[in-house]
């Protein structure tokens, strides 16, 4: 059956603001404030990883300095490692998140060791997390196919969630990070995740390289999932995977909710209009097809 109500993770500031031309912390700030007016319960604002790796990002410690905090809204943080994390605490991020993959040749490009190392190394940032009452979400990158190692078996998916829910991440996110799935595909994935991973323990997290979040999404929700992660404007992309574009635009995934029945807190103007105004800055359209109507009725 279809989930009553959806909660958004808006990972525009992060994934988007990771792969585009560096827009400085001012404009980071007023688009998560923004972006906070909307409704939305959950922004993941920055990311504590080496500057040398991601130049774009390097300045998420002064954006958590400066955005006004709203209750109800956890404003969450990338940690890859254990330094990652102490400087996201000194930052003041809500949770924080890590992130591995479901294929080896990913896994070695984006954080520079294999599977079974990312594991090792997520122990401890669980570990101090735990410590410190915060809540950590696992990110599993590759789902649906690898840049590097082509197809990926649903299975090999699944094993990695298993891990990271054991090891205590309360959330999986499932990410599609060229784009390249499709709607059965997806299906299959999540349905063998669900078998290691509660439903309610998932996330789904597609890039739209291939035009095909969406319909991946509409065919996953009848299967019980009721995360989803997208970026405003679909900005963005990952900066180790190459030709991977943005997320799903969150002004499409909330129409479609909504026009479904599906409620979401979020209001449509007001995202369309934090998507209008980071777009504005980069000089470009919002890569939202609902976004692009709205605005020129
Ligand atoms: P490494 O080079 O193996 O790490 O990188 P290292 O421990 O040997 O450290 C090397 C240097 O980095 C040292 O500095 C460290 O201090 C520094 P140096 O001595 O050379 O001056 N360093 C750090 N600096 C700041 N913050 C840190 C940190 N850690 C080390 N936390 C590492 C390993 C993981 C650090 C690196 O590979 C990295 O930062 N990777 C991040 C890549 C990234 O951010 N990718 C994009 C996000 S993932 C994504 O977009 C996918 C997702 O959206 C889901 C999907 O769509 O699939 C989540
Ligand atoms: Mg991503």
């Amino acid at each position: 059956a279809l989930p009553q109500h959806v909660k958004l993770v808006e990972v525009g500031p992060r994934d988007g603001l990771q792969n585009e031309r560096n827009v400085g912390t001012a404009a980071k700030v007023e688009l998560i404030n923004q972006l906070s007016a909307s409704g939305l319960t959950y922004i993941e604002s920055g990311s504590f990883v080496s500057p040398k790796w991601v130049p774009q990002m390097a300045d998420s410690a002064d954006v958590f300095a400066a955005i006004e905090r709203h209750s109800g809204i956890t404003y969450a943080a990338l940690t890859p490692n254990l330094k990652g994390f102490e400087n996201a605490m000194l930052a003041g991020a809500d949770e924080v998140a890590i992130f591995g993959a479901a294929s080896e040749g990913f896994s070695q490009r984006n954080i520079n060791c294999s599977i079974a190392e990312s594991l090792a190394r997520f122990e401890p940032v669980i570990a101090a997390a735990k410590a410190k009452q915060i809540k950590v979400r696992g990110y599993i990158s590759c789902v649906l196919g690898c840049p590097y190692d082509g197809d990926i078996a649903p299975a090999q998916v699944a094993a990695v969630a298993e891990r990271l829910y054991r090891m205590g991440c309360y959330e999986i996110s499932l990410g599609d990070t060229i784009g390249v799935g499709t709607p059965l595909a997806a299906q299959r994935m999540l349905s063998a995740v669900a078998e290691r991973v509660p439903m309610e323990q998932l996330a789904l997290h597609f890039h739209n390289t291939y035009g095909q979040a969406l319909a991946n999404i509409a065919n996953c929700l009848p299967l019980g999932v009721s995360t989803i992660d997208s970026a405003v404007a679909g900005l963005g992309g990952c900066p180790y995977a190459k030709g991977a574009s943005g997320n799903v635009a969150s002004e499409d995934v909330v129409y479609m909710l909504h026009g479904m029945g599906i409620e979401t807190g979020v209001d449509l103007n007001q995202l369309i209009a934090a998507g209008q105004s980071i777009c504005a800055t980069l000089q470009q359209a919002p890569r939202s097809l609902v976004a692009q109507a709205e605005i020129a009725k």
